[in-house]
C-alpha cells in the first residue's frame, strides 16, 4: 500500500489560479474525504507573523511560530473558515499581498520542516484531499493518487480576479499578471520543495479546459475509490 497508514491520499499540486483549489475541494465532496489547503497555512503564518511585527526574513523566528500557531480550519457551507487565534482572518488571508507574503515564508527551510507535522496531520480516515506546491512531492510524496495542474499564467491571472471580485476584493488585471508570474518564479525557484510535478503525477493543464474537465480527469483517477 503506498498511502500513509494505509490511509488513501490525493494530491493537487501547482501554480496560483491553476483551479487546484476548486477541484481538490469538489473531489473532496465528492469521495467523502477530509480535505487541507496547505497554502492557506503558509498565509496564515504570514498573517501572524504582520500581526506580530515579524520580519518575514527572520526564519529562526518564523519557524518558532510556525510550531506554535494557533490555527483552527472549518468548513462552513462549503467555504473553509480559518481563525488565528481565535480571530477570523478567511478574507484577510486571500488577497494578493497575503499570498506574496506566504510565498515569501514559505521559501524558508526551517519553516516549511516546523509545518510538516501539522499537515501530516490532516491524514485522516477515509482519506484525503490536499493542495498546495510540494504535496506530491515531499508532504504526501507516497500519496496513491497525484495530480499537477497548470495553466498560462494569463488564464490563471484571469480567474484570479474573477475570485477576487466575487469576494469582494478588487485588484488590476495587469498588476495580477505580474504578481502571478513573479510568486511563480519564487515558489518553482527556491532550494526546498519548489513547485514542481511528482515524477508519478498526472499533468493536466487547464488553459483551454474548463473547471469541469478537469474534474471529469481526476474523478477518472479516483475510479476505483
Ligand atoms: O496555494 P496558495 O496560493 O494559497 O499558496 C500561497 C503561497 O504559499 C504560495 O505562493 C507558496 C506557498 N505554498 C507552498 O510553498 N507550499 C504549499 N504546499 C502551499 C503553498
Amino acid at each position: 500500500m503506498k498511502s500513509m497508514n494505509n490511509i488513501p491520499v490525493l494530491t493537487i499540486d501547482g501554480p496560483s489560479g491553476s483551479g487546484k483549489g476548486t477541484v481538490a475541494q469538489l473531489m473532496a465532496k465528492k469521495l467523502g474525504w477530509h480535505y487541507l489547503d496547505s497554502g492557506a497555512i503558509y498565509r496564515v503564518l504570514a498573517q501572524a507573523a504582520i500581526k506580530h511585527n515579524i520580519d518575514l526574513n527572520d526564519e529562526a523566528k518564523l519557524a518558532e511560530i510556525a510550531h506554535d500557531l494557533d490555527l483552527v480550519f472549518s468548513l462552513e457551507n462549503d467555504d473553509l473558515k480559518v481563525l488565528l487565534e481565535g480571530e477570523n482572518v478567511s478574507i484577510l488571508i486571500r488577497s494578493e499581498q497575503a499570498g506574496n507574503a506566504a510565498s515569501k515564508v514559505a521559501s524558508l527551510p526551517l519553516v516549511r520542516a516546523a509545518l510538516l507535522d501539522r499537515q501530516r496531520d490532516f491524514c485522516q480516515l477515509p482519506g484525503l484531499v490536499t493542495d498546495g506546491r510540494d504535496m506530491g512531492t515531499v508532504v504526501f510524496q507516497h500519496a496513491e493518487y497525484k495530480v499537477f495542474l497548470t495553466a498560462s499564467a494569463e488564464v490563471r491571472a484571469e480567474r484570479r480576479y474573477k475570485q477576487l471580485k466575487e469576494k469582494g476584493i478588487e485588484s488590476n488585471l495587469s498588476a495580477l499578471i505580474t504578481e502571478i508570474s513573479e510568486r511563480d518564479d519564487r515558489d518553482s525557484q527556491r532550494e526546498v520543495a519548489p513547485l514542481r510535478p511528482a515524477s508519478d503525477a498526472l499533468v493536466l493543464d487547464s488553459t483551454a479546459m474548463g473547471i469541469e474537465a478537469v474534474f471529469e480527469h481526476v474523478s477518472t483517477l479516483c475510479a476505483e475509490v
